[in-house]
């Protein structure tokens, strides 16, 4: 009925409120970047599930701790920004320090790379079949695995690695451990959509700003460029289409997470520049530009604060924050406490803001 449809969702609306929403998957790094990012993720989130590929990444409950500890020191004084720590899964992991890990809060879940997928993945898992002790405690105690859903296989061509991973990896794991939470990060494929649409509650993803605007073109736009360059890698315009269409679906089994991955300039624009968008400090403006294009505001507070904590089984935040239709400028760089970072945008005008 068009007069409901116009009391809901009137068109052209000028400000959005919705609950705080969460970063489901950010790489913070450590050191002097991590204190210079960090401000950029508390601004826009109230938690987070920060990746643990470090070198040496973290893979104890000592070194979890510890690291969470480093951050909460970085954050700005009045931030009540909460870190969520994850485990970086090897073939040697041991299935009891996951337990004790979750069991004391220090970690909310672990995470699978592929041997050699991505950055910072080197002490990866080799084979899947390597940490089945520990995936079958993680399916008893309720801990998600965060996949990196891509195979390694030099002889798969790079825009193919993420639907054969689900045939060779994914579909089995699920199959084999239908017990077992499971988030297929960063999904960027149709097929990845396919999956787990049709996948039961206990299998969900998570959507990145770039991969809801690029597809692999913008990699190559006039030349090579460095910034447009991540892992999953962007796919053709079929796949950015699925993945704008899941992500406002309202479907809970897609949440936002960004994937804010930072680089140095130097390190992206080299003759083998790094993999990673570091969109962390206009994450929401982007999202939300998204959600706007596809006329489904109404659906962002689900995808970025709601679809996350309920599978995770944690509250939704307390508070708000209200998005107001008002032009926001995106630097050409970002000066992160002594490194200079290019944004995700960089140089573009967004259409919207917000205020905390
Ligand atoms: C990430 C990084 O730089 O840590 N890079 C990326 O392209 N996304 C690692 C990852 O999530 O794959
Ligand atoms: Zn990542």
């Amino acid at each position: 009925m068009a007069w409901a449809w116009a009391m809901t969702t009137p068109p052209n609306r000028s400000t959005l409120t919705i609950a705080r929403p969460d970063d489901w998957h950010v790489h913070l790094r450590d050191g002097a970047v991590m204190a210079g990012v960090l401000a950029h993720t508390a601004r826009q989130f109230a938690r987070a599930i920060v990746m643990p590929n470090l070198s040496p990444p973290i893979s104890t409950v000592a070194a979890a701790d510890a690291y969470r500890a480093r951050i909460v020191a970085a954050l700005p004084a009045e931030s009540d920004f909460t870190p969520l720590m994850t485990c970086y899964l090897t073939d040697g992991i041991d299935p009891g320090e996951l337990e004790r890990g979750f069991a004391s809060g220090v970690f909310t879940a672990a995470k699978l790379y592929p041997a050699h997928a991505t950055t910072g993945s080197a002490h990866g898992v080799t084979d899947v079949a390597n940490i089945r002790p520990a995936l079958a405690a993680m399916e008893r105690i309720g801990m998600p695995l965060l996949v990196h859903g891509e195979v390694t296989d030099p002889a798969v061509d790079i825009f193919d690695r993420e639907a054969v991973f689900i045939e060779q990896v994914l579909a089995p794991l699920v199959r084999d451990m239908p017990g077992l939470k499971v988030v297929f990060e960063h999904i960027t494929t149709v097929q990845a959509v396919q999956f787990v649409t049709d996948a039961p509650a206990n299998v969900a993803a998570t959507i990145t700003p770039q991969h809801l605007h690029i597809n692999r073109n913008a990699m190559f736009a006039g030349g090579i460029r460095p910034h447009a360059y991540c892992l999953p890698v962007a796919k053709r315009e079929q796949h950015r289409l699925a993945l704008r269409g899941a992500a406002t679906s309202g479907n809970a089994k897609f949440f936002l997470g960004t994937d804010s991955a930072p680089h140095a300039v130097a390190a992206k624009e080299a003759a083998c520049g790094c993999a990673g968008i570091f969109n962390a400090a206009f994450a929401l403006e982007s999202y939300v530009t998204v959600f706007d294009e596809e006329g489904a505001l109404d659906r962002f507070e689900a995808f970025a604060s709601l679809n996350g904590p309920a599978f995770y089984g944690l509250p939704v935040n307390s508070g708000t924050i209200t998005f107001e239709r008002r032009a926001v400028q995106v630097p050409a760089q970002i000066e992160a406490n002594g490194t200079a970072i290019v944004p995700f945008h960089a140089g573009e005008t967004l259409g919207w803001s917000f205020r905390a």
